[in-house]
């Protein structure tokens, strides 16, 4: 199946657009002759997807605030961190689209004026604190009802914006990614729609090349939304999902579960040649377990800096161009380093940094 078709397939799918798409490709040169002179780097920008400072959070909002599902809402209720970028995104879309918008944090900004936790408060969210993770469902299940006695009705987005829904976001990716690199490992050219569409039409070098897609990987929902686009695609890219948290055993079954129901909210149009459901829960399956997640370079914990992420982010600054973040693109970036360095990625790969944002980390 076609990147067109996995898009055609996605728009029976109710979606409300607030990303900047279809987010870069940049050829990153210097960065590859840094690390391997016999792989080619590109970074899929999607820390650029705009709204309320971007990042992959964007793709996963369009899809969980389908049309439908926001009728006769009048406020969106999540939760997160006190630096939560999905907070962030989630408030800057409540605010794009009127609606009232409450967080519920959990713990107290070590500052209340930086990074995300300003951000939450500049774009209008009210924020409701709770003591810790544990006590955020019950938290946000209290909101909605305060909003509905209130006349309102709240729609409650899960943390993350993890969910089958969300990770659509992320075949829609995945199909623009393959269009970008112009169908990689079949050894074919860029499609006709992605040169209409003024799309680059990736590097000479990378055709026909083994793909290599690199992202950090937590709540599942972005790795979980490739898994699922690459099996619609039938596309073997060897996807890399790197945890800035949580054990990679944890976030490879998440991101598993996720791809199958994901794949399941899709309609199976009349025509066309599109896969079956058992067809295509087969190739998830086999997706899911060639797909390789790690937690070697969370840490000492989620946040702590490592010095394997300060010199990714170093490097990433100094040739690319690009900023990282500390928590999650530089960890993932660091393992990106790391396996090209120990040629773990094959000669002549084309590697993809998926870039999923986070910046405001860097002022908190
Ligand atoms: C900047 C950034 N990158 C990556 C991730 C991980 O994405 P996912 O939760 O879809 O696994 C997050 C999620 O919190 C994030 O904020």
């Amino acid at each position: 199946m076609q990147p067109e078709s996995v898009l055609s397939r996605l728009a029976l799918v109710g979606r409300t657009p607030l990303a900047i798409l279809p987010t870069p490709l940049l050829p990153a040169p210097s960065l590859a002759a840094a690390l391997r002179a016999d792989v080619h780097i590109s970074i899929k920008a999607d820390a650029w997807t705009g709204l309320g400072l971007g990042g992959n959070k964007v793709r996963k909002l369009e899809y969980e605030l389908d049309p439908a599902r926001l009728d006769g809402v009048t406020d969106l209720v999540t939760a997160g961190g006190p630096h939560s970028n999905h907070c962030r995104v989630t408030a800057a879309a409540a605010a794009r689209l009127g609606l009232g918008c409450t967080l519920v944090i959990n713990g107290e900004p070590g500052d209340a004026g930086r990074g995300n936790a300003l951000l939450h408060r500049l774009l209008g969210a009210r924020i409701a604190t709770v003591a810790d993770r544990a006590a955020r469902g019950a938290a946000m299940a209290k909101e909605a009802d305060r909003i509905a006695a209130a006349g309102g009705r709240a729609l409650v987005v899960p943390v993350g914006a993890s969910t089958p829904r969300g990770a659509l976001g992320y075949v829609r990716a995945a199909a623009e990614l393959r269009e970008q690199i112009g169908n990689g490992d079949r050894a074919s050219g860029p499609t006709k729609s992605a040169a209409a569409r003024g799309l680059s039409p990736g590097p000479a070098q990378s055709r026909g090349a083994p793909v290599w897609i690199f992202t950090s990987s937590s709540s599942g929902g972005t790795l979980a939304g490739l898994i699922a686009g690459c099996a619609l695609m039938d596309w073997g890219a060897q996807l890399i999902g790197v945890s800035p948290d949580d054990p990679a055993r944890m976030v490879h079954g998440a991101a598993t579960e996720i791809a199958l129901a994901a794949a399941a909210l899709l309609p199976h149009p009349p025509h066309g040649s599109h896969p079956g459901a058992d067809e295509l829960t087969r190739r998830i399956r086999n997706i899911a377990a060639a797909t390789l997640v790690t937690d070697a370079f969370v840490g000492p914990g989620y946040g702590a800096p490592t010095r394997a992420a300060e010199e990714a982010i170093a490097l990433f600054g100094a040739r690319t161009g690009v900023i990282l973040d500390p928590v999650y693109t530089g960890k993932a970036a660091a393992a990106m380093i790391a396996w090209v360095r120990e040629r773990k990625v094959p000669p002549g790969a084309h590697v993809i940094f998926l870039h999923t944002g986070g910046h405001p980390a860097l002022f908190r």
